[in-house]
């Protein structure tokens, strides 16, 4: 897996077994983007490179008529000398001007990856799984450079990019634009891939042809959001789940991001991901640095699945830390939606007996324990026991749930506070606000100004001191709005367009400290659902609640999306009472229970409310749960049948071995008069002997996989079915 560096032709090719990438210093100036994909042997690289004079597309040597920015397929473009795309980034000087000249100056290779100052990432256990470039260049008259960093593991088609500016000049910059990574694609003919949505409506796919111009996706929200997910891909017009060229890219970022597809002129297609550049300005000083977030680029020969399968090894093993990590998570109860904010100390004893009865493992107590929160208009920020509701205080209650022999976890929403909070009576300036102009509410909270760090401090104090309170091993943390009136009140006027991501770099830090000191505890983050899902939270949580939809058919929808990126041990899934709170939908037990196996099951309704029928249901579904949890924890994940597509769904589960693989197949709604269906199955061994759910027929791997298993016909909606396959020795 080395990266090599070919002198005389100014030539990097970084490469493991599968995958290759290569980039030129042109004229020993200018990176430029020769190939990424499919692993190559090479003896004239840079023949893939054109050059021909265009009109209307500058000269960038008077020299050389025929070499033009504007045409060459770079790796870190400026605006403002002759390429008129998208540039990778632009910075304004103190004379005003934003006309720079960065060139190539020299460059590093060494073993392992290096981390990112205050930052998330992907990162390496032993220095030999992965290999870094950093190739600097640098604007001599301004006495800056730009550092651009390549990782490219051994074991994993994954290349990481970051970029880090280094002031060593006289006069500040202000930096306006600094995607993470950019690069140009030889040609046009692609589809991209993206995945959309709104709050109970997470990751939905959607794939189109790329159109000439710009076509882009982000957030301004201060969240990565539910909106847009800071995610897309290219896929070659054949790419199906399992055959054709892909490639993945996704930002290690929890804020405001720009994700950016450019089809140039000459049918080149510019691609970057950074953070968003609208509203945003970072005042670099003399001495100062600047490091963006990292973009993981994920290629796959194998189709989507392939990338998923990639971006699923990487997250699970190199982007979530702690603990948890390799731990198979525990079945918990969540008493949200069995009770809202309505509920006192004997209703959660009676909940927890419920759940005991069941064999659930954890408790997780919900909004509504701490100030005199009764709804959602108070107390968010004062962070003490409500006597009214938990007389004998949370431990009290935590006790009560491990004599059950249950673990007991709790519920914050740590980043908010509520207008009515002594919190914000004795602070009132602590949240994002602009002076003399409204605060904007949303679910009746504002946000505190994670950009101070007296507040973090605080933060930080108050929550280590709450954990300490109980026996807590689980912390669901939450962020119920998006920001308004970002500016803060210690930031110098200068410096308030850097208080979005000065408030990602406050929060990164107070999980680091968190997780660090507690790390016995499972954090699970949330917003709203999943308005927060992405692998700059899952560096420090190693899940995140899905969705506030658990409607078992939307679930099905909201999950297959999710795991084009995010492996089923990164997702909360819970069984939730019906009819279903978000869409009204009546569904049997059987089908709620699963769908929310598909990922880290837990229960979020009335448990000692169901019938003796449903309970053995249950019962059943998690004995079951416990013998396959391993393989959705940890398994390859092949999805059969999108439920994008009609009425069906399937995925399922291998383990690395291939000895053991657990397939889920889901109806929605019946059809009249079915034709006969059967179920290709995926990533099994063709020459192993299988035999399915115990029973007395035994199959080869590749009879399952081109012949199938029959479909049962059945006449009823909300059907669902797992099956189990061993292999035989
Ligand atoms: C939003 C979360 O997604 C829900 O699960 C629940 O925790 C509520 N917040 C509580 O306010």
């Amino acid at each position: 897996m080395p990266i090599e560096w070919n002198e005389e032709d100014g030539i990097f090719h970084l490469f493991n077994d599968r995958t290759s990438y290569l980039l030129q210093i042109v004229h020993r100036k200018y990176p430029a983007h020769l190939y990424w994909g499919k692993r190559v042997h090479t003896l004239q690289p840079a023949s893939i490179l054109s050059f021909k004079g265009r009109t209307f597309s500058p000269t960038a040597e008077s020299t050389n008529k025929q070499f033009s920015l504007d045409t060459l397929p770079q790796e870190y473009p400026a605006y403002g000398n002759g390429d008129f795309r998208k540039p990778a980034y632009q910075l304004r000087t103190s004379d005003g001007s934003t006309i720079t000249e960065f060139v190539y100056d020299s460059h590093e290779i060494f073993k392992g990856k290096p981390s990112l100052d205050g930052l998330p990432s992907a990162y390496v256990e032993d220095d030999s799984e992965a290999e870094t470039l950093r190739l600097t260049l640098v604007d001599s008259k301004l006495g800056i450079g730009i550092n651009l960093f390549y990782t490219i593991y051994r074991d994993l088609d994954v290349i990481t990019r970051s970029t880090s500016f280094e002031h060593l000049g006289t006069q500040a910059v202000e930096i306006h634009k600094c995607t993470s990574m950019s690069l140009d694609f030889h040609h046009s003919n692609w589809d991209w891939l993206h995945l959309h949505g709104s709050w109970a409506r997470e990751r939905h796919l959607e794939r189109q042809p790329l159109h000439h111009g710009v076509q882009s996706i982000s957030s301004s929200r201060g969240a990565s959001s539910h909106q847009h997910n800071p995610f897309f891909a290219l896929l070659s017009k054949d790419a199906k789940e399992e055959q054709g060229e892909v490639y993945g890219i996704s930002l290690v970022y929890s804020g405001n991001f720009e994700a950016s597809i450019e089809v140039a002129p000459y049918e080149t297609t510019r691609l970057s991901i950074g953070i968003n550049p609208f509203d945003f300005i970072w005042l670099l000083k003399p001495g100062g640095k600047f490091q963006t977030p990292e973009a993981i680029l994920v290629y796959s020969s194998a189709g989507l699945g392939g990338m998923s399968r990639t971006f699923h090894k990487l997250l699970r093993a190199r982007v979530c830390r702690g603990t948890y990590r390799d731990k198979l998570r525990p079945v918990l109860i969540n008493n949200w939606e069995a009770t809202r904010f309505h509920f006192s100390e004997r209703k959660l004893k009676e909940l927890t007996d419920g759940a005991a009865e069941l064999k659930i493992e954890l408790f997780v107590l919900d909004d509504g324990w701490f100030g005199h929160r009764d709804n959602d208009k108070s107390s968010l920020g004062d962070w003490t026991v409500y006597q009214k509701k938990l007389p004998h205080g949370l431990k009290g209650l935590a006790d009560y749930v491990l004599t059950k022999g249950m673990k007991f976890g709790l519920w914050v929403e740590p980043e908010m506070v509520s207008p009515d909070s002594d919190l914000y009576r004795s602070h009132p300036d602590w949240c994002l606000h602009v002076r003399g102009r409204n605060r904007t509410l949303s679910r009746n909270q504002l946000v505190l100004d994670l950009s101070r760090q007296d507040v973090c401090d605080w933060l930080v104090e108050t929550l280590t001191n709450l954990f300490r309170s109980a026996p807590i091993s689980y912390v669901k943390w939450d962020m119920n709005r998006n920001m308004t009136e970002i500016g803060s009140a210690v930031q110098p006027p200068e410096r308030q367009k850097e208080t979005a991501h000065r408030y990602m770099l406050g929060l990164y830090q107070i999980l680091e400290k968190l997780t660090e000191r507690f790390p016995h505890i499972l954090f699970e983050s949330c917003s709203g659902g999943g308005g927060r899902f992405d692998p700059g939270m899952l560096y420090y949580m190693p899940q995140t609640w899905t969705s506030d939809n658990t409607d078992a058919v939307e679930r099905l929808k909201i999950q297959y999306g999710t795991s084009i990126v995010y492996p089923a041990i990164t997702m909360g899934a819970h069984v939730s009472d019906v009819p279903n709170h978000q869409v009204g939908r009546i569904t049997p037990i059987q089908m709620r229970l699963s769908v929310a196996m598909a990922a880290n099951l837990g229960f979020e309704l009335n448990v000692d409310k169901l019938s003796t029928e449903e309970k053995l249901t249950v019962q059943k579904g998690i004995q079951l749960y416990r013998k396959i949890q391993g393989l959705i924890s940890f398994g390859d994940l092949y999805r059969l049948l999108s439920p994008f597509e009609g009425l069906e769904t399937a995925w399922m589960y291998v383990a690395d071995n291939q000895q053991h693989a657990a397939v889920f197949y889901y109806q929605t709604l019946a059809t009249p008069n079915p034709p006969f269906r059967r179920l290709l199955l995926q990533g099994l061994n063709p020459k192993q002997k299988y035999r399915l759910n115990n029973g007395e027929k035994v199959f080869y791997g590749d009879e399952l996989m081109k012949m199938g298993v029959t479909l049962p016909l059945v006449k009823t909606d909300f059907f669902s079915e797992i099956f189990e396959i061993h292999a035989e020795n």
